[in-house]
């Protein structure tokens, strides 16, 4: 039988990045932290569970040794409103002190996880500490937070985007492009 995802791409208002397109960026990406850390041995932090996919797929792009660790930390609820709450439920098991680190998310909004974040993980003494995206959307930093990351992948405007690893509800994470949300999927949310 066919592979078949209509049912998902319906929810789609229209695509932002497509597969082809995400590849290359990360690729770049990749061979740029190869060479930024070189001999380095960083220590890559994935961000669960939106970066999952972005994770796996920039590692297998970064042609020297690095390790991998693993962080949960949420304040979006289960849909588009952000609590502003800040809750880690999985910790890394890796000790950070004199190591280069990257903290790999899928998307900085207002920027209110990752400036949490750093400063927990700055507390700890890490050698270097940078963070590295897959979406930045710019416009929507917090007032008080003026939080740029060094690596990101593309830039977004304020809108709701899933797949590749972001969800709305938990879902979508699974579709390997990036697109827009129809409205009539969420609009009984707002
Ligand atoms: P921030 O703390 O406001 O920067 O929010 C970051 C988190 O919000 C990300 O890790 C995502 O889980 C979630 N998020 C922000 N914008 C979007 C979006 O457009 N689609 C899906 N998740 C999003
Ligand atoms: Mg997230």
């Amino acid at each position: 039988m066919a592979f078949n995802r209509t049912g998902l791409t319906n929810d789609i208002d229209r695509v932002l990045f497509t597969e082809e397109q995400i590849a290359e960026k990360v690729r770049e990406l990749g061979e740029r932290i190869t060479r930024d850390y070189a001999g380095k041995n960083p220590l890559l932090i994935c961000i669960l569970r939106g970066a999952v996919p972005f994770f796996a797929d920039l590692c297998k792009c970064i042609g020297d040794y690095m390790e991998m660790d693993f962080m949960a930390i949420s304040n979006y609820g289960d849909g588009m409103v952000n609590t502003g709450r800040n809750h880690i439920s999985k910790d890394v098991s890796t000790d950070i002190e004199g190591r280069h680190v990257i903290i790999v998310e899928d998307i900085v909004d207002s920027g209110r996880t990752l400036d949490h974040l750093t400063r927990l993980l700055n507390t700890r003494n890490p050698a270097s500490l940078k963070i590295a995206c897959l979406l930045d959307k710019y416009k929507a930093r917090a007032e008080n937070i003026s939080l740029t990351p060094e690596y990101y992948c593309f830039p977004v405007d304020n809108e709701f985007v899933v797949g590749y690893g972001l969800d709305y509800a938990g879902a979508y994470r699974n579709l390997p492009f990036i697109g827009v949300l129809k409205e009539e999927v969420y609009k009984d949310e707002q």
